[in-house]
């Protein structure tokens, strides 16, 4: 059975399994950690060119973050040294930053979690280097509509599976694969909290969604079949296959008649082409 807890404003519970219910002011933590994600997200996009190397996006990202007044949540989590994770072509997810350069025809997420106040903002976006093949944008295009249609779903009275089943419907559609590995999480003052919200699921199963949760919705989707594996760094997850993979983020909060995106770009920028 799934258990709900209401947080009073200041009130800070460690990761107990259950699905946390916050007020105002939380939206208010997240609403501001939120855009500052969306920020450092849209000040890659000059960054994102043929020969920067992937240490050197992890370098402005750590600066953006430090000079909003947050700290990379990545940083020192479980062991992770960097401030955020690039993820090339073929890596799902949690690409580890290096002095690997970007090359032309390359599809990249970068994503980024600023701990601003307490809170958690929590989104990563694709970017595209030079010349990218159709089929690569059309996966990245697809992604991002897999991340909205989820992103649709997510109301009071829908459960959490409705948002798995929008997303696998679409990719599947497309003859796309979910990633069954790596999930959306509870987010606000944990980084990764309960639930796990999965990217591929039957509509009408799952915990109820109610006003005041706050999780990531965070598909990965690959050209070719769903099965990752993981690199001897413990970290980098690549797709079995070698297919491409893509992936978007936005952390959100369930409101009384729908959901708020605190990620969203203020600049419009939230998928490619970004000019
Ligand atoms: N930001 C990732 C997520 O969406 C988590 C990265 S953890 C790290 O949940 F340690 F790999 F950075
Ligand atoms: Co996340
Ligand atoms: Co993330």
């Amino acid at each position: 059975m799934t258990q709900y807890q209401t947080l009073a404003d200041d009130e800070v519970v460690l990761r107990d399994g259950t699905i946390k219910l916050h007020g105002p002011e939380a939206f208010a933590g997240m609403r501001r950690a939120g855009r500052l994600a969306a920020d450092i997200l849209d000040a890659m996009v000059p960054l994102v060119r043929p020969g920067v190397t992937t240490g050197e996006i992890d370098d402005a990202v750590r600066q953006l973050t430090l000079d909003g007044g947050a700290v990379p949540a990545t940083l020192g989590y479980r062991g992770y040294r960097h401030s955020c994770c690039v993820s090339i072509n073929h890596v799902v997810c949690h690409g580890i930053p290096s002095e690997k350069a970007l090359r032309d025809g390359d599809i990249v997420n970068i994503d980024v979690t600023p701990l601003l106040d307490g809170w958690h903002g929590d989104s990563s976006r694709m970017y595209l280097v030079g010349d990218v093949s159709l089929k690569a944008r059309r996966l990245v295009d697809v992604t991002y509509e897999c991340l909205m249609l989820g992103i649709a779903a997510a109301r009071p009275g829908a459960r959490l599976g409705d948002i798995g089943a929008a997303i696998q419907r679409h990719a599947e559609g497309h003859r796309y694969g979910v990633v069954r590995e790596f999930c959306g999480h509870g987010v606000g003052r944990l980084f990764h909290d309960a639930p796990e919200v999965i990217h591929a699921a039957r509509a009408g199963t799952g915990p109820e969604l109610r006003p005041g949760m706050f999780f990531t919705v965070e598909p990965m989707i690959n050209l070719g079949k769903p099965p990752v594996k993981l690199l001897e760094d413990g970290w980098t997850a690549v797709t079995r296959d070698r297919s491409l993979s893509a992936q978007f983020e936005h952390t959100i909060g369930i409101t009384e008649d729908g959901c708020e995106v605190f990620t969203q770009s203020p600049k419009g920028l939230d998928k490619p082409p970004y000019s």
